[in-house]
């Protein structure tokens, strides 16, 4: 009897531990997720650029409103709040095809994350699942990795876009 009442307060306390060091949980999807109105914010370039780093797609991106005076003016760090979409298109030889991935980059506090200046990084598939999402140490750690070129800029490139950004790699055009 000593022992059950033991082993069920052990899993009581486990419970809460994890409960209480856990994220609130976010929706996972981007339909419905936190950057579901992405379409609604600022659209930065006015058709889809080709991008070779993101699996040679073309792209488009949008700057929500905490975000668009840093990116507009050029004027860095992004505050705590700005989020920045990418959403890409299937290559139909050298055109924007079908749906294709959605990037995010999403600034929380610098102590978020120090290496990458508190930038959240996340990947969803085409059809608005999520592929992942994370920060420095994680298995998402190769987006910041890359975009860390762009330091100068807190970690944006702009490449193609209406952002005001020093230039940190060469354009990369559709080649056919
Ligand atoms: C190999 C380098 C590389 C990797 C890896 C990479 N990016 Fe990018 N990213 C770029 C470049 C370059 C741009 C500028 C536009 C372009 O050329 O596609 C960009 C643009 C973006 C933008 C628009 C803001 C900006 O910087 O212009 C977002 C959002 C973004 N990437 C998110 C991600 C996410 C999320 C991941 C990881 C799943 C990721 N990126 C991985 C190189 C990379």
């Amino acid at each position: 009897m000593l022992t059950w009442r033991l082993v069920l307060a052990s899993l009581v306390t486990a419970l809460a531990v994890a409960t209480a060091s856990s994220q609130p949980a976010r929706d996972p999807t981007l339909k419905t997720g936190p950057f579901k109105d992405y379409r609604q914010w600022a659209r930065m370039n006015a058709t889809p650029v080709f991008s070779a780093t993101h699996g040679n797609a073309f792209v488009v991106t949008y700057v929500n409103p905490t975000g668009l005076p840093a990116a507009r003016a050029g004027k860095f760090p992004f505050p705590p709040g700005s989020a920045i979409v990418k959403e890409a298109f299937e290559n139909q030889g050298c055109r924007p095809g079908g749906q294709g991935a959605v990037f995010v980059m999403e600034k929380r506090e610098p102590g978020y994350d120090p290496d990458g200046n508190g930038w959240h990084w996340v990947r969803y598939n085409p059809d608005g699942t999520l592929w992942g999402e994370g920060k420095s140490g994680g298995p998402m750690d190769f987006c910041r990795a890359c975009h860390s070129v762009a330091r100068v800029n807190d970690f944006v490139f702009g490449n193609g876009t209406s952002m005001k950004v020093a230039p940190t790699m060469p354009p990369t055009p559709c080649v056919k």
